[in-house]
């Protein structure tokens, strides 16, 4: 994310009404735990990028890729994860057989089309839950969409469908 959309994300949450409650107690497992670890952790597997626009794609296109890889975090819930939690880039969107974000579908193009999605009706998922198999997303996408996708504006649904759709 730009320095610009940070320090609004950080105006928004300071806006908000705060909620008298304990801080919850940690949920990480050993040895994610141990803070010096993370620190190795990051070492071996983030690397701080901002997202660059990919200049042969529509303004749309990467609108969608910036949304999905970043603060929508679609591909960190939809991508295999190596047994150290890191996520397989190579293997990004191609799904998850579980783990905290639950078991989670592939969303890559080909994927998407066996499941009878177009842009539409993909965007049309991402507001009310309903597949075109006529299921009802749930766990952890079910929140997605009533705390996160079915608030957003069109054109930002928009944009991660046709990305996710793109050839
Ligand atoms: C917290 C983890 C998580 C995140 C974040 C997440 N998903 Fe999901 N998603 C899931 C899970 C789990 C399922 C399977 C739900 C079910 O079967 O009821 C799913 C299912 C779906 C499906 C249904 C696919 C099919 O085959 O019918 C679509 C489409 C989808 N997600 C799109 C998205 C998009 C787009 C984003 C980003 C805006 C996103 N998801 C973010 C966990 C997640």
């Amino acid at each position: 994310m730009s320095d610009q959309q940070i320090a609004d994300l950080y105006a928004a949450l300071m806006a908000s009404e705060p909620v008298p409650a304990p801080a919850a107690a940690s949920e990480i497992n050993f040895p994610f735990n141990i803070r010096l670890l993370m620190a190795g952790w990051q070492n071996m597997f983030f690397e701080p990028k901002r997202f660059e626009p990919d200049p042969e794609r529509s303004d749309e296109y990467n609108r969608g890729k910036f949304l999905a890889f970043g603060p929508a975090h679609c591909v960190a819930c939809h991508t295999p994860r190596n047994l150290l939690g890191a996520l397989d880039w190579d293997k990004a969107f191609t799904g998850s057989p579980g783990g905290t974000g639950g078991k989670a579908p592939a969303l890559t193009r080909a994927a998407l089309i066996e499941d009878g999605y177009d842009a539409a009706t993909l965007v049309q998922t991402l507001k009310d839950g309903f597949t075109p198999g006529f299921d009802v997303l749930g766990g952890p996408m079910g929140e997605v969409i009533a705390e996160g996708t079915s608030k957003w504006r069109d054109e930002d649904l928009q944009a991660v469908a046709n990305y996710l759709l793109a050839e």
